[in-house]
């Protein structure tokens, strides 16, 4: 079957924020990011204020509303500071509309165009869960920097990078019974496959649980899984999630590495925090997941997750949540072979999250 939405990659998160400018330093400061273009009223632009931020293949666009009245404001009013918009570049933004709505994708941005002394830039979009947008950008007539209105940041070349070269996975929270729908979205209008599923047994603490199933499209390298909250004695984590952003919305970005331990040592030092690993996480760790590259005391100084399955291993570690309310999160990844996603992690992993849930009064 053809692919009638193929997609080359991730282009860009869009984050809602409410001051792009130290948001901007907060990912350049604790992230490694590099600022590469802006835009704001120094260039013309006269309701909102961006900061495209670079760090190998990742993008992040970081956009404020100067005015309250606007939609971005509005947005951040409701969720908090995140993301409003998965961008994937596409080869025909147009097709990728026509194609998606015309199999039921609810249309949120009609085909566009914007020219500008370096092309044509092609774009359209259409609405996922919760606010969030999926937006289909096309590049192949466009040369300039990130976008028409935008203007380069002749510092950029002085890169910050900790060594986070892609988006690996962007994983959705959706409200309880809705995952199932999710998945068919994604399936019907994009073409999109399962690609595993977790269930609550799978993924249970003592008090909370969760389901999830990882979409990813016909070349494998856009992975959207999507959690629901399942039954548990106690508020889940997802139950948390979806209370601070007034409903669905993207709970964490994966970002993949080539080297964890030097990306993780980098990010600490810079003072980006972590989730907190107990220290019988690690005993036993080599019976459990068998010869790694990796001196286990190095993982175990810096909190790094080790799982292992049928086709190699992965190393993470996940953030504490990067804005007040306890929403967004990042996980840094490094896949040696594994494509899964850290499942032998789950409970351990979720019982640190919930010992933060009990700090903040939330279990
Ligand atoms: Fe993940």
């Amino acid at each position: 079957m053809s692919d009638f939405c193929p997609i080359k990659r991730f282009d860009h998160l869009e984050f809602y924020v409410g001051n792009a400018r130290q948001a901007a330093q907060f990912y350049s400061k604790f992230f490694g990011f590099t600022n590469t273009a802006y835009r704001g009223l120094e260039s013309g632009s006269r309701e909102v204020a961006s900061y495209v931020m670079q760090q190998g293949d990742i993008c992040f666009v970081l956009s404020t509303a100067l005015f309250p009245e606007h939609p971005i404001s509005q947005s951040v009013l409701k969720h908090g500071d995140g993301v409003a918009i998965i961008a994937l570049e596409v080869m025909d933004a147009v097709s990728a509309y026509k194609e998606t709505t015309k199999r039921g994708a609810v249309g949120a941005i009609e085909p566009t165009e914007e020219e500008d002394g370096y092309g044509v830039f092609r774009y359209a979009a259409i609405h996922a869960y919760g606010d969030v947008l999926i937006k289909f950008v096309e590049r192949s007539d466009y040369s300039g920097v990130f976008a028409p209105g935008f203007m380069p940041q002749h510092h950029a070349h002085n890169s910050n990078s900790v060594g986070l070269h892609t988006i690996d996975h962007v994983v959705g929270n959706v409200e309880l019974g809705a995952m199932d729908q999710w998945v068919q979205f994604f399936a019907d209008t994009m073409g999109f496959n399962l690609l595993v599923h977790f269930d609550d047994e799978t993924i249970s603490t003592e008090y909370s649980a969760l389901m999830s199933k990882v979409m990813q499209n016909g070349t494998g390298k856009i992975k959207l899984p999507i959690n629901e909250p399942a039954k548990g004695k106690r508020k889940s984590q997802i139950e948390e999630y979806l209370e601070y952003n007034n409903g669905s919305g993207v709970q964490h970005i994966a970002c993949a590495t080539n080297n964890i331990i030097e990306t993780v040592s980098q990010l600490k030092t810079a003072g980006a925090e972590f989730l907190h690993v107990p220290r019988t996480y690690y005993e036993n760790l080599e019976e459990r997941v068998g010869k790694i590259d990796e001196p286990i005391e190095q993982l175990q100084e810096l909190g790094i997750l080790v799982d292992r399955d049928e086709d190699g291993y992965l190393l993470q570690i996940f953030t504490q949540p990067v804005q007040d309310r306890p929403t967004l999160f990042f996980e840094v990844i490094e896949r040696h072979g594994s494509q899964g996603f850290g499942e032998g992690n789950f409970k351990s992993l979720f019982e640190a999250i919930e010992r933060e849930q009990a700090l903040r009064g939330n279990l």
